[in-house]
């Protein structure tokens, strides 16, 4: 079956700590309320929530040769995920791990790269990724040793007739460069939320932010957690409202918002359908631990986007 999508990334595992206490003491033994060890790393999520969604992904991606690696790969494999280019690395490293602390008003990122910063050109059968219709890379800065291979991947995947999509997510070095600019020339969608929008675009103020990035990109969609999202190119503006739920975490929001609005956007849809349905997956993917999880239940899935789809 050919690839509608190929995801160029990361794939690790996410264990989320619920319930701890305001402030962590050194030497004392704290007790929380309880955990989720689940499939963790922006581009393993989108390529999960993606394929539950009916689109067709692949991924192209390096694991560890332990028991985490086993588990991520489980997780992508019963969504229908393609594993073909996933390879697993003979250096000794192990795959990554984050750690989440949350809190209910913010929460604590701790990540482990282990193989993610070994995925390098070397991984990348071009074959593979430019036989789909569109290439998407998610954790632009974690992704030390491909980085610099980048810009020439989305340059070439344009030539090739790929339409393209990016999501940086934070740059744990607060750089916000390392040749980004000349990726977005060739990126059709660029994914950043508000913080990641006025870093990349060197501006406090989101509207000038969008403003510069609309015009070096195709398409701009700023995420806004609880606000929606708006989307701006060339030729218009586009908005989208949050939806209340009640949520248990917004990890991996960002990632099932995009794999909504992928998901549309191959469907031929126009910008304010897809961020409808950006929207809603977003949503949706709170509603229950992690960035999968409720993606993981098919029905409840079903009955949350016609309810929502009609509604709002
Ligand atoms: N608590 C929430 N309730 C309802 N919808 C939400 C909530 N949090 C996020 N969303 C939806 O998900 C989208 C993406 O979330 P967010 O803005 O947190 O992205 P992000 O910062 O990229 O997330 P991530 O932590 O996955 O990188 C939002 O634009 C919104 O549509
Ligand atoms: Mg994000």
């Amino acid at each position: 079956m050919p690839l509608d999508v190929c995801v160029v990334g990361e794939i690790n595992p996410d264990l989320i700590l619920y319930g701890l206490p305001e402030q962590l003491k050194p030497e004392e033994e704290s007790l929380i309320n309880g955990f989720r060890l689940t499939l963790g790393s922006s581009s393993a999520i989108f390529a999960h929530n993606l394929s539950v969604l009916g689109t067709r992904v692949g991924m192209v991606s390096r694991i560890g040769a332990d028991s985490l690696g086993t588990m991520c790969s489980d997780w992508l494999g019963n969504a229908g995920v393609d594993l073909t280019h996933v390879s697993t690395s003979s250096s000794g490293a192990s795959t990554g791990l984050t750690v989440i602390l949350a809190h209910p008003e913010h929460r604590f990122i701790l990540t482990y790269p282990g193989t993610m910063s070994e995925l390098s050109c070397a991984d990348l059968n071009l074959d593979y990724i430019f036989s789909a219709r569109h290439l998407h890379l998610s954790s632009y800065f974690l992704h030390k040793s491909l980085r610099p291979h980048i810009a020439d991947l989305f340059r070439e995947a344009k030539e090739k007739g790929l339409s393209t999509s990016l999501d940086t997510n934070d740059d744990p070095e607060g750089k916000w460069g390392n040749g980004l600019k000349n990726v977005l020339p060739f990126v059709d969608i660029f994914f950043p939320n508000e913080r990641e929008a006025t870093k990349i675009a060197g501006t406090d103020d989101l509207e000038e932010a969008i403003d510069k990035l609309s015009q070096v990109c195709r398409l701009v969609v700023v995420k806004l957690g609880l606000k929606g999202a708006i989307a701006r190119n060339a030729s218009g503006e586009w908005r989208r409202n949050g939806i209340r739920v009640k949520s248990v975490d917004s990890v991996g929001a960002g990632d099932s918002f995009d794999a909504g609005f992928i998901h549309r956007f191959l469907q031929g849809a126009t910008p304010q359908e897809c961020l409808e349905y950006g929207d809603i997956a977003g949503a949706y993917s709170t509603i229950r631990e992690g960035g999968t999880e409720a993606f993981r239940d098919r029905a409840g899935l079903e009955r949350f986007f016609r309810e929502h789809l009609k509604t709002h």
